[in-house]
């Protein structure tokens, strides 16, 4: 075959272009799918300039590798609900991170000079704290494992020694002093073990409830991991780098976004075993109301202004078709309808956005928490559809596990209406007496088949 070596790195800078020019598509909901079709295109193109690299082995083990993992993805992708995504983006970004300390174990035990050696066990500590610690928390969201928070007395102290050995075993496999008994090649297990060992401690004692924050975070040691990998050849790998940097800054970004959005400090999140004591008493009074479908319906018709809250709920009852009908019944009588969009609402970051936006609703519809909540006290109805924690007055309350999480002031609406099954708590287990209001009805039932039988009121009226 010609060496089209020469290529490589041109082809490789190109397709860093093609990534940034992906990650800004993918920042607006309307050009976001053509974003992951750049970002898809880019790393395919990557993969196959790869294979003009020089003396490139094991060209089968390679290629069989690339059918069974993208096989696997492709089937995997196709088949997962919306629901189900954040495991998935667990499983694979373990996967990440698994290859990068792979890549990382390759180097160190070919030819190293003291600062590749030193960048590559960076990688490798990295990569393999974010294998152990995504499959946790991808066991944690399945539900394969308690998603409560595992503790044990002394927890902190063993976290850190397992974490000082990983770390002296690292700087043996560097240094490989003379002093030292055992060879890189026994050194190298045992640092991958003690990496192991800390991810999965590290993330054992973190409730299900922040695992999504622990995901992002894990997405940027991702990142990290293989931008450093990337240094860690005689010759650097600038399409690894780049594109490590990039997935490490942009996983950054978001694990910050999200926890500012719940309110919880990473060493909180890290350290507070959110969960893993029951919240004190419920500090809520009165009972719960239900209302019938129409009796909704006809305070809908008659309203000026409606704001939607979606959570959760909706994404599990996949109601978002039936309620983007609903806001276009309404639409027609005269009647304002805007979506409220919380940050964390759902299980994952843009998660109603992406629902909304797939069953059709106009983006501009769309208002995030500081845009909408100003607009509750002058609205008519609230339909807070499956959404619980991020509608929960008790983060106002001091003492709560919630206080301080910016939530959408939906109790201040005239009439507020709960579409959910019965009394299940949210995701925090946190009792929310919103339902216990005055001004508070709750319309029981799933919710796709409560928004369905309150269209065709609707259409009677
Ligand atoms: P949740 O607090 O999880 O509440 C969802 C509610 O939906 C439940 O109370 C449940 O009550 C109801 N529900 C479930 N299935 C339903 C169905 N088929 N029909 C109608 N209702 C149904 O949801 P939320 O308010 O969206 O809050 C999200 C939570 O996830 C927050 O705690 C947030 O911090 C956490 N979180 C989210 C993210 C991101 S980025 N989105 C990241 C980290 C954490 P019933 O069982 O009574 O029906």
């Amino acid at each position: 075959m010609a060496d089209l070596s020469f290529a490589i790195e041109p082809v490789y800078l190109a397709t860093v272009f093609l990534f940034i020019i992906a990650l800004q598509r993918m920042s607006h909901p309307l050009t976001a799918r053509s974003g992951i079709v750049w970002a898809g295109a880019a790393m395919l193109i990557a993969t196959l300039v790869t294979f003009f690299t020089p003396n490139l082995t094991n060209i089968a083990l390679i290629a069989i590798a690339i059918v069974v993992g993208g096989g696997f993805g492709y089937i995997a992708a196709r088949r997962v609900s919306m629901t189900h995504m954040p495991q998935m983006v667990a499983f694979y970004n373990g996967m990440g991170g698994g290859a990068a300390a792979g890549i990382s174990a390759v180097a160190l035990l070919g030819p190293t000079t003291a600062i590749t050696a030193s960048l590559a066990v960076a990688g490798g500590l990295i990569g393999a704290v974010s294998f152990s610690g995504s499959l946790i928390a991808f066991l944690k969201l399945q539900g394969w494992m308690p998603s409560r928070p595992v503790t044990f007395p002394g927890q902190q102290p063993v976290n850190m020694v397992v974490l000082a050995l990983a770390i002296i075993s690292g700087i043996f496999v560097v240094l490989q002093p003379s002093w030292v008994p055992l060879s890189v090649s026994m050194w190298l297990p045992l640092f991958f073990l003690l990496a192991l060992g800390f991810g999965l401690l590290m993330t054992l004692p973190i409730g299900g409830a922040d695992m999504p924050v622990v995901i992002s975070m894990y997405n940027a040691f991702t990142g990290l991991a293989v931008a450093l990998d990337g240094f860690s050849f005689a010759t650097p790998n600038y399409a690894m780098i780049i594109a490590g940097i990039i997935v490490g800054a942009a996983g950054s970004l978001l694990t910050l976004h999200m926890a500012k959005a719940m309110n919880r400090s990473l060493a909180n999140v890290f350290f507070g075993a959110f969960g893993a004591t029951e919240e004190q008493a419920a500090q809520v009074s009165g009972s719960m109301k239900a209302i019938e479908v129409d009796d909704v319906a006809i305070l809908l018709a008659y309203a000026d202004r409606v704001i939607i809250a979606p959570g959760y709920g909706m994404a599990v009852a996949q109601a978002q078709q039936k309620v983007k009908e609903l806001s276009d019944l309404l639409g027609a009588r005269g009647v304002s309808v805007k979506f409220a969009i919380h940050p964390v609402a759902g299980r994952m970051p843009g998660h109603m956005n992406v629902l909304l936006a797939e069953a059709g609703v106009a983006y501009d519809h769309l208002f995030d928490r500081d845009e909408v909540n100003p607009e509750f006290p002058g609205t008519d109805v609230v339909l807070v559809i499956g959404a619980n924690d991020v509608v929960n007055p008790a983060a106002h309350r001091q003492g709560s596990p919630l206080f301080g999480m910016p939530i959408l002031d939906v109790e201040q609406a005239k009439n507020v209406i709960v579409l959910k099954r019965g009394q299940g708590k949210g995701f925090a287990g946190i009792e929310n007496d919103l339902f216990y209001r005055d001004n508070t009805r709750m319309l029981y039932g799933d919710a796709r088949e409560t928004v369905g039988k309150l269209v065709q009121a609707l259409k009677k009226l």
